[in-house]
């Protein structure tokens, strides 16, 4: 049975093997900042890539995107989160903490479940301060804006206060009629993209789980109004099956309707995607969320566009623009839609899967985690997907002579044309296995003494740890075979 991961054995282990560093370490580091080192940024980029294969290359009604992370100040003042993208705070009067009131735990033991994020109860009487231990010794909930601000310009007189984007959804929702014009598809279909998104979270949390700039991956899904609630099952199922897919343990993977009252502004309805992570007693936490956006969005943006006419006339700060009532002929605006074949005018619904990308990482690390013993000895080992390993084989010789390094090496110069592969010479070549086990390496190609005779290696696999003897002419294709690449 694999071993259960603690978040200590991943962080420790992601430090030692190069998977993920705290950022600025040499200076004491920054909070809830992370960088990916070699192995890591293998890993991350395997996982972008699985998901863009499965949401964007294998679908015909999908294509992709890659804008800006600064947009036009409008674009947050029509989505509503100038105005509204907040987590409600209260400061701990004992210790002057200032925590999500969302995320504070009641005093007495309960055995009821623990509420997912987030949660809108205000009565905090009995609530306790997670750092000092304070019970019901809050001030007054408060809204504490969670978008960065920046300054975009030169001079003074033409600058510019800009947000960091806090999605990646709406440079979609911006883009909606450039995509409908510049490309021939038509609704359904979806507009995919990859990218970092910035928030001032209150809280931070457990390594890479709850950071302030992390990367998503959002695909927003537009259909007819009517078809919205099968689409929104059609993805579920998708984004479920994506993390199984993938390696996660059936298991650890679960589905959570969001209640009405947790719902975000624009969402008719929302589930997500939870994995039980190992922080705590062992938590169901949010992977991914699916909403059911509705037309919202790309209605609000109409609106958007109509008060800018006003603003072109009297200037002012943007951000504190009051947005126009929506036309009544909106059906008739520029993001509304025309199905050429039914003569309909709508505006599309979106149903949105928005995935983590450092989320689905740190899950992906916690399931392929395990330890055994082999031969009274403990062998760590990351138990990933093919496609997901950052490396796909090591390549050895059993010792440094007889011709067997040049054998080595010629194969290794080979593969990295297809693949990410590792050449190591040093060491024992059991240590050599151990260390590619403990970066998830699934393969490891060894050439010997029989090797020069007979022209074959041995490919070992990493969680059998069986040897097959393989032609060298042969490992390309055999380990593209295993590797499904
Ligand atoms: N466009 C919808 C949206 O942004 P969200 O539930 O706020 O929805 C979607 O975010 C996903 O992005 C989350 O399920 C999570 O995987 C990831 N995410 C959100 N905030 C994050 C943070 N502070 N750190 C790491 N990942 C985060």
């Amino acid at each position: 049975m694999a071993k259960l991961a603690r978040l200590d054995d991943i962080v420790s282990l992601c430090k030692r093997r190069g998977f993920i560093y705290q950022s600025s370490e040499i200076y004491g580091g920054l909070a809830s900042c992370y960088d990916y080192g070699p192995l890591g940024a293998e890993l991350k980029r395997n996982v972008r890539n699985a998901w863009w294969k499965h949401v964007v290359q294998m679908r015909e009604d999908v294509v992709g995107l890659d804008c800006s992370i600064l947009m036009h100040p409008m674009v947050w003042k029509a989505s509503g989160h100038a105005d509204k993208f907040a987590d409600l705070v209260t400061v701990c009067k004992k210790c002057g903490t200032r925590s999500r009131v969302d995320h504070l735990q009641d005093s007495k033991p309960s055995n009821a479940p623990v509420p997912a994020e987030p949660q809108q109860s205000q009565d905090l009487s009995g609530k306790v301060c997670p750092a000092c231990g304070a019970v019901g010794q809050f001030g007054q909930p408060m809204a504490f804006k969670l978008m960065f601000e920046t300054q975009m310009g030169a001079n003074v007189d033409d600058t510019m206060t800009l947000f960091l984007r806090p999605e990646t959804a709406q440079g979609i929702f911006a883009n909606f009629r450039n995509v409908l014009d510049s490309t021939r598809i038509k609704v359904p279909f979806g507009i995919a993209q990859i990218g970092k998104s910035f928030r001032n979270e209150v809280t931070t949390k457990a390594f890479i789980f709850r950071t302030r700039e992390f990367e998503q991956a959002e695909l927003e899904f537009f259909c007819k109004p009517g078809t919205d609630e099968s689409w929104f099952e059609h993805w579920k199922q998708q984004r479920f099956n994506w993390y199984l897919e993938y390696g996660i343990k059936k298991e650890n993977l679960r589905f959570r309707e969001h209640e009405k009252d947790e719902l975000a502004h624009y969402a008719k309805a929302c589930v997500d995607v939870e994995y039980k992570f190992p922080f705590g007693s062992g938590d169901w936490q949010e992977l991914e969320g699916i909403a059911n956006r509705t037309d919202y969005d790309l209605r609000q943006h109409q609106r958007g566009i109509r008060t800018m006419n006003d603003w072109y006339e009297n200037k002012g700060d943007l951000t504190k623009i009051a947005l126009r009532q929506e036309s009544e002929d909106y059906l008739k605006g520029p993001l509304a839609y025309f199905d050429e074949e039914t003569r309909e005018r709508y505006v599309p619904y979106v149903i949105e899967p928005s995935a983590g990308i450092d989320r689905s990482t740190l899950a992906f690390l916690v399931d392929a985690y395990d330890e055994e013993q082999v031969n009274n000895e403990q062998r760590n080992l990351l138990r990933f997907h093919p496609a997901l390993a950052p490396v796909k084989a090591g390549v050895f010789p059993l010792v440094k002579k007889d011709g067997m390094p040049e054998i080595a090496m010629n194969i290794y110069n080979d593969l990295k044309k297809y693949f990410t592969v590792f050449y190591d010479e040093k060491a024992a070549v059991g240590r050599r296995y151990r260390r590619q086990d403990e970066a998830g390496t699934p393969y490891c190609i060894t050439v010997d003494g029989q090797s020069r005779e007979d022209n074959t290696v041995t490919v070992r696999e990493r969680d059998s740890m069986e040897q097959t003897r393989v032609h060298i002419d042969q490992v390309k294709t055999y380990l593209r075979e295993k590797l499904d690449l």
